[in-house]
C-alpha cells in the first residue's frame, strides 16, 4: 500500500512575524493539492499568524514541541491542547537539537510523544546518530533505543505515527547521508516497527530522512524505497528551496 510522501519544514528558531508570514502565503500557494503532504513547524509565537497565512491551503501546520501535562503551573511550556487550539496537526518529538543542546531525557521525550500521540495530533518522532556514535557502529542501536521511547500499546493509527530519521552529524553541516546509508537505516526501522507493531502495521508510517535535503539531493534520498519524506531545516527557510523539494517527492 503506497505511503504519500511528507515533506515538512522544521523552522527552528527562525523568521520574525512578517518573514513567517511572507514564507507560510509562499509555501501555501506553490504546494500541490494531492501526490504529497506538506507541513510547516514555525517557533510557538508565529503559529496562529502562519495558521492565517495558510488558511484554505492544504499545508499542515506544525510544532516543533509540545509539553506532556495538560495544564498548570508550568512556566514556559505549551501543551498540545494549546497547539491545537491554534490549529497545529503535527508536532515534532526527540528533534536532536532538543536532545542534545536541551538535554532532553528519553524518559521525558516519551512522554511528550506519548501526550501529542494521544492528543490525537501526527506524531513526528525524531530518531538519529551522533557522528562518534556512527563510527562506533552504535547507529543502529541508537536509533532502536529511540523508537522504543514509543509505546505501541497506546500508539495504533500509523497514519498519525511519522519517524524522522535525522543523523545528527548531517543536520546543519550540508553533509547529507547517502541515498544507500538513509535506505539502511530506513529499512532498519521499519524492520524495528515491524517487530514493536507488525509488520502491516510498520508498512504504513512514513518515515522522513532529515539532515542536510536540499534541492540537488532530495530526489536520490527520495526515490529509496523506505523513505518516505523529509524533515527540512535550512532549506525550509527558502520556499523556492522547499518546493524544490516539495515537487521532487512528487
Ligand atoms: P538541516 O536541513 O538544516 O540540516 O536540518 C535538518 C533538521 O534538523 C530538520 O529537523
Amino acid at each position: 500500500m503506497p505511503r504519500i510522501p511528507f515533506i515538512a519544514g522544521n523552522w527552528k528558531m527562525n523568521t520574525l512575524k512578517a518573514s513567517a508570514i511572507e514564507l507560510a502565503k509562499a509555501v501555501a500557494q506553490g504546494s500541490p493539492r494531492s501526490g504529497v503532504e506538506v507541513g510547516v513547524a514555525p517557533p510557538f509565537v508565529y503559529l496562529d499568524a502562519v495558521a492565517q497565512a495558510l488558511a484554505g491551503s492544504p499545508v499542515l501546520l506544525g510544532a516543533q514541541d509540545a509539553f506532556y501535562e495538560k495544564s498548570g503551573a508550568f512556566t514556559g511550556e505549551i501543551s498540545v491542547d494549546m497547539l491545537k487550539d491554534v490549529g497545529v496537526k503535527f508536532v515534532l518529538t526527540g528533534h536532536s537539537e532538543r536532545r542534545h543542546v536541551l538535554h532532553e531525557s528519553p524518559e521525558l521525550v516519551g512522554k511528550k510523544a506519548a501526550a501529542v500521540y494521544n492528543g490525537g495530533l501526527i506524531l513526528v518522532h525524531c530518531v538519529g546518530e551522533k557522528l562518534d556514535e556512527r563510527d562506533g557502529n552504535k547507529t543502529l542501536a541508537v536509533v532502536e533505543a529511540q523508537l522504543k521511547e514509543l509505546n505501541p500499546q497506546s500508539i495504533a493509527d500509523p497514519a498519525r505515527l511519522v519517524i524522522a530519521y535525522e543523523p545528527v552529524w548531517a543536520i546543519g553541516t550540508g553533509r547529507n547521508a547517502t541515498d544507500a546509508q538513509a535506505q539502511e537505516v530506513h529499512a532498519f526501522i521499519r524492520q524495528t516497527l515491524g517487530k514493536m507493531w507488525n509488520p502491516d502495521f510498520a508498512g504504513r508510517v512514513r518515515i522522513q530522512y532529515g539532515g542536510s535535503m536540499k534541492p540537488e539531493n532530495a530526489k536520490g534520498l527520495l526515490d529509496q524505497p523506505d523513505v518516505d519524506g523529509g524533515l527540512i531545516g535550512g532549506a525550509a527557510l527558502k520556499a523556492e528551496s522547499f518546493l524544490a523539494i516539495v515537487n521532487a517527492a512528487k
